[in-house]
């Protein structure tokens, strides 16, 4: 509590500190929430007048503000569509130096509690919310809206927002940066199995306008849901002023998705993660932290070097091709050899993508040893065994879908085909426990098996579901991200040792939510190395590149050194027909993978430096990136010319060195074993001691820099 009050007893107070960031909320005499700071120092700052003159925290419908969209709107059992909360308590745990906090409030009227949670990571900065809902009414409640965050941010005339979407399929991670203008700008994502498709659940706010890496307020937001998600923002100018009231609300997109609660039940909307941090690169450092800490698997371990089937057969391959790819996976030094689609089905086999998803029988026509003679194939040659499985989804052509019609997401009509398939509703028990059992049986099958890809390759249209009654039809879409979450979480619990990437058609599915119970994703089935440069650009704002698959490919038909240089600055792999190489390309994997292999601790484990950006610099043809060793040791440049040059060669100032090092610097384009460029100090070096490459599209160089000694 504070004593900033003149004449009225003192507000009740709650400040949540989210690490150097924060924000103060006080009640009014009514018990309602205000937001009276919020942002660096917000914390802590003082209640300087009535609460009642602060924005609400959290507006619910039919609040004192009729402008503007509540973040709460809930119709009570006995048809009241207004909620009025009021503070109960607030709880406070520690926990290893972060803390809990629990806001409990109360509808005024009726036997509705509210509970707002704010947990810390003091050490990124990266603040978790989330709402709670539980009421004792007579009867069910009726959820439209529910923001998990609704935070007020005075804004100048040049706010932007940077949202992650384009086109769908192929098109991940597109970087759009807009001007906020008054009225309510809604970011929403569809789908429902793979809504990150069409939008990544992530939002970069800009409050102030243009950040850069190092300088400039920007709100990093995150949501972590596996399903449909919406950003709304909510500007309202002030009278007379340059400056604009912007209210950002995240969390599930309501579309068709109102949710029908019933009495002692509890409903939780999913966790948002943000902070407010000085210039892009202050943000990435926090959420690559909290990523590590909080999300991925054994953020510690080095991902493996994953060699992978699917852009070099599709489904057409037998045991002698896989065999043969196996060998040379294991002879460029690869650790895992991943067999992907097409290895399964016996009535109905799956040589196209319209017949055996279901059926998880091996295909002996094109396996005769089954998956153990694969296995053994790649055991032998010192390269671990993984495996593809899309077990939410089936073929009518199948087994399957024969036996079960009935387990199939759908309402009274005819489901239509997406991809040729139909998605298992996993809100049926029996579909949940055989989802788990396809990983189980597929494992069991194929003992020494280490890896596994999990891919789910439609959306949900058509929504409807016999687990649920009739007028409960709208709650699948939450319900089925937890359902599907809980056959997630006892594949990774009954699997520890086995590594999980996470695919969707590509980067459907790239939440934090989802992402607790894999170790990566595949970021994009767009693997043309001058696309997947700005894709993973974007998706490096949020992810360490230890996350993030990047594969080689024949995809654009790029030079394969500049294939190879864009696939180095992420999780390092191929999808080539390495058996089809000619020695000259070979010898140009065989390097990448050296350089993979010196570098793959700083790629995956270094602190990522954005040098040049390829999405909203003034040169929009080029780009590089360093991974800095967090002793600042050593350091790994990508520079990558994508397009014919808009300008003369760029000036590349590397930072983020040790200030006092002398550095040997070697380079290579890979397509010779490269050269040394001398050394130089950290100084020389951010003032632009390294010349740009050759300004020829599609060409790369990749730079290692090793600290010698310190100046005298
Ligand atoms: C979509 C994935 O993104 C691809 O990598 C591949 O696994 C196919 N599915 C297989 O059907």
């Amino acid at each position: 509590m504070t004593h900033d009050h003149d004449d009225r007893p003192d507000p009740p107070v709650v400040r949540v500190d989210a690490g150097g960031w924060g924000w103060t909320w006080a009640a009014d005499v009514a018990g309602r929430l205000h937001q009276v700071a919020l942002g660096p120092g917000g914390a802590d700052a003082p209640v300087e007048v009535d609460p009642v003159w602060y924005p609400d925290a959290h507006p619910t419908w039919g609040g004192p503000d009729p402008y503007r969209p509540p973040a709460l709107r809930i119709t009570h059992a006995e048809g009241t569509t207004t909620t009025r909360l009021a503070l109960v308590r607030v709880d406070r745990s520690t926990d290893d130096g972060d803390e809990l906090v629990r806001v409990r409030t109360r509808d005024e009227l009726l036997e509705l509690h509210v509970t707002f949670s704010a947990r810390t990571h003091r050490v990124s900065g990266v603040l978790e919310q989330w709402v709670e809902v539980e009421h004792h009414e007579d009867g069910p409640v009726t959820i439209w809206d529910l923001d998990s965050i609704a935070p007020t941010f005075l804004v100048g005339p040049e706010a932007q927002v940077v949202q992650f979407g384009g086109a769908g399929w192929a098109d991940e991670w597109a970087w759009t940066t807009e001007r906020l203008t008054p009225g309510t700008k809604v970011l929403d994502s569809m789908g429902g199995i793979q809504p990150h498709l069409q939008r990544a659940p992530f939002l970069l706010l800009e409050p102030n306008g243009p950040a850069t890496e190092t300088e400039g307020d920007v709100v990093g937001c995150s949501i972590a849901w596996g399903g449909n998600t919406r950003f709304a923002l909510d500007v309202r100018p002030r009278s007379g002023e340059a400056t604009r009231d912007l209210r950002l609300r995240a969390g599930t997109n309501p579309t068709g998705a109102h949710y029908v609660l019933d009495p002692g039940v509890p409903f939780v909307s999913p966790t948002v993660a943000w902070t407010w941090a000085t210039g892009r690169a202050e943000l990435t450092d926090r959420f690559h932290r909290w990523t590590r800490a909080r999300v991925l698997r054994d953020p510690e371990r080095t991902r493996p070097l994953v060699v992978n089937n699917w852009e070099t057969t599709f489904f057409a391959f037998d045991q002698d091709r896989i065999v043969g790819l196996i060998d040379r996976a294991a002879d460029i030094g690869a650790d895992v050899f991943l067999l992907d689609d097409g290895w399964f089905g016996t009535t109905h086999p799956r040589d196209d993508d319209d017949a055996g998803l279901g059926d998880w029988e091996v295909d002996r026509r094109k396996l005769p040893g089954g998956l153990p003679a694969l296995v053994d194939a790649a055991t032998d040659r010192g390269v671990r065994f993984g495996i593809w499985v899309e077990p939410e989804m089936v073929n009518r052509r199948s087994e399957l879908f024969a036996e079960h019609p009935d387990w199939v997401v759908r309402d009274r009509r005819e489901p239509r085909e997406h991809r040729n398939q139909l998605a298992l509703d996993p809100l049926l028990g029996e579909v949940r426990d055989f989802e788990v059992g396809v990983v189980d049986r597929v494992l069991g099958g194929a003992p020494g098996t280490s890896y596994v890809k999990w891919d789910a390759n439609r959306p949900v249209t058509d929504p409807g579901t016999r687990a649920l009654p009739a007028d409960r039809q709208s709650n699948a879409w939450v319900d089925w991200v937890h359902a599907t979450w809980d056959v997630m979480a006892r594949v990774a619990d009954a699997h520890p040792d086995v590594e999980l990437m996470l695919c969707a058609s590509g980067g459907g599915r790239t939440d934090h939510g989802t992402l607790r119970w894999f170790h990566e994703f595949w970021t994009s089935d767009n693997t043309d190395p001058v696309t997947r440069v700005r894709m993973q650009w974007a998706c490096g704002h949020w992810f360490p590149a230890s996350a993030m698959a990047a594969h080689v490919t024949a995809w654009g038909g790029r030079p394969l050194q500049f294939a190879c240089a864009v696939a180095l600055s992420g999780r390092f792999g191929f999808d080539l027909d390495l058996e089809a190489l000619d020695d000259a390309s070979l010898a140009v994997c065989r390097r990448a993978v050296a350089v993979a292999r010196r570098t793959q601790d700083l790629v995956q484990h270094g602190r990522l430096i954005r040098l040049v950006s390829p999405v909203d610099g003034p040169d929009r043809s080029r780009a590089a990136l360093a991974f800095v060793a967090p002793d600042r040791s050593r350091a790994v440049v990508f520079c990558y010319q994508l397009d014919d040059p808009l300008s003369p060669p760029a000036e590349l100032r590397i930072t983020g060195l040790d200030p006092d090092g002398i550095y040997t610097i070697d380079a290579t384009d890979l397509s010779d074993e490269g050269r040394s460029l001398g050394t130089a100090t950290a100084a020389a070096l951010a003032d632009g001691a390294v010349a740009w490459m050759p300004d020829e599209a599609t060409t790369a160089r990749v730079i290692e820099i090793t600290r010698v000694a310190a100046p005298d």
